[in-house]
């Protein structure tokens, strides 16, 4: 940096897990000449671990404050994170957010605020934590054709199922243990239920592909159903199980979502992301397969990330969204069909839940721990019935690659790995 310079000035809004995290490697870096000079939170009467003089309780007086450079915003409230960025983009500010609940709900809005003001708005820190995902889709993929981008894109669901598999623990205690270790909300429902790396899958859309996902559209089974008997099923054929977010182009050229538990085996790279980790593959057409693997949580890792977009604001890099150009259709369900996995402790519910999928009631098999099924199921089923899945506490899982017509997608030699 230019001696001269005088240091960025950067307004915080949060300063819990990741604003403390992203402050912390601040202070330990002088050299970079950043500042965080206004900090916003929100509960007065918080202990907090700097001088109470230093934070503020109005984060729009910081989205006003023409001193500050920059606004970096890490609160946990989607909704209210939307107001305070879309109001800094009208005013053609430059900012960096890590809420993907937010980004994926009004991205096509949030792009469009900046073409109009001027604004920029950059957040790596959105998808997979540590893990340079977003630009690497946007600038070094930015005219690369891709068949496939997928992974494990959330923390805590991996964190539950490697501590189920290592330990032989039942969901309930893995949960605990991943709440007591700090990798799970309180309300596990956006990270068990898998809407967490729905969000995510969303995001990465709209840079892989050009497309901008409505995530309600998007079919996300999770694990709260899960129970040790899925995971001894999986082991006894070698395989885990994991969740597994995935964009895949379709041979039509059309690019289709799925977020779902699947049972996959080492030959997945995959298959060793454990604990908090995610990992990222891409499938290129030229480049061929790539993979990327990291912390996907925790206030070290996302600060870092914070941190790599603020430099790149200094730097004047933004998003290109190039296949934004060129954007193909989207095919969520139709035509779509994958083999399954599915399990209930209570045979009856089993038989009527093979109706609802299509399932021959050959396919039930009872043991110990209930009844389980496997075998092909049409997504637009599994679509029609995902809340009553949920209601009911069936555990859905996939067991290979989606198919179009009979043909696997992705349809390349990395369709095996998936
Ligand atoms: N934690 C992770 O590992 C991680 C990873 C990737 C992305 N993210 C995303 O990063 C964001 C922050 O997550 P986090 O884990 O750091 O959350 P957190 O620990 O719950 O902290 C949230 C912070 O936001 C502040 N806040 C909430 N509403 C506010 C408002 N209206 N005005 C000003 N401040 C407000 C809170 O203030 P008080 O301190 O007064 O309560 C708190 O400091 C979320 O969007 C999350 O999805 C988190």
């Amino acid at each position: 940096m230019d001696k001269q310079q005088p240091p960025l000035r950067i307004g915080l809004i949060g300063f819990g897990c990741v604003g403390q995290g992203f402050y912390d490697i601040i202070q330990q870096q002088p050299a970079l000449g950043l500042a965080i000079t206004r900090i916003a939170v929100k509960h007065p009467a918080k202990a907090r671990t700097l001088a109470p003089e230093q934070f503020s309780y109005h984060a729009e007086a910081l989205v006003n404050d023409p001193t500050l450079d920059l606004l970096v915003e890490v609160i946990d409230d989607p909704a209210e994170a939307f107001r305070l960025v879309s109001a800094a983009l009208r005013l053609g500010r430059r900012v960096v957010t890590a809420n993907k609940a937010m980004l994926a709900r009004h991205l096509p809005e949030l792009v469009s605020l900046q073409q109009e003001f001027g604004g920029t708005l950059l957040y790596e820190a959105a998808v997979c934590g540590s893990i340079p995902i977003v630009r690497t889709l946007d600038s070094y993929f930015s005219h690369e054709p891709l068949h496939a981008v997928l992974g494990i894109f959330n923390g805590s669901s991996n964190y539950v199922l490697t501590r189920m598999s290592e330990a032989g623990t039942d969901y309930g205690p893995a949960l605990a243990e991943a709440q007591a270790q700090g990798f799970a909300e309180t309300d596990p429902a956006l990270d068990m239920g898998a809407f967490d790396p729905r969000s995510k899958a969303v995001i990465l859309a709209a840079h892989a592909y050009g497309v901008f996902l409505n995530p309600e559209e998007v079919l996300n089974l999770g694990i709260e159903h899960i129970r040790a008997a899925d995971i001894a099923h999986a082991a006894a054929q070698g395989q885990k199980i994991k969740v597994v977010a995935g964009l895949y182009r379709l041979p039509n050229g059309r690019v289709t979502a799925l977020v779902m538990p699947q049972l996959l085996g080492p030959e997945s790279p995959l298959f060793t992301v454990e604990h908090e980790f995610n990992g990222v593959l891409i499938e290129a057409r030229y480049a061929g397969p790539q993979f990327l693997r990291g912390r996907g949580a925790g206030g070290h890792p996302t600060g870092s990330a914070v941190l790599t977009d603020v430099l790149a604001l200094r730097r004047g890099f933004r998003y290109a969204y190039a296949k934004r150009a060129t954007p193909p259709e989207i095919q969520l369900t139709e035509g779509l069909e994958l083999n399954t996995y599915v399990r209930h402790a209570d045979a009856g519910v089993l038989r009527e839940v093979l109706t609802w999928l299509e399932m021959p009631a050959e396919a039930l098999r009872t043991d110990a721990e209930g009844a389980y099924a496997t075998g092909p199921v049409t997504l637009q089923q599994l679509w029609a019935w995902r809340k009553e899945l949920r209601a009911n506490s069936v555990f859905v899982a996939r067991t290979g690659a989606v198919r179009l017509a009979g043909v696997p997608v992705p349809a390349t030699h990395v369709a095996a790995l998936v």
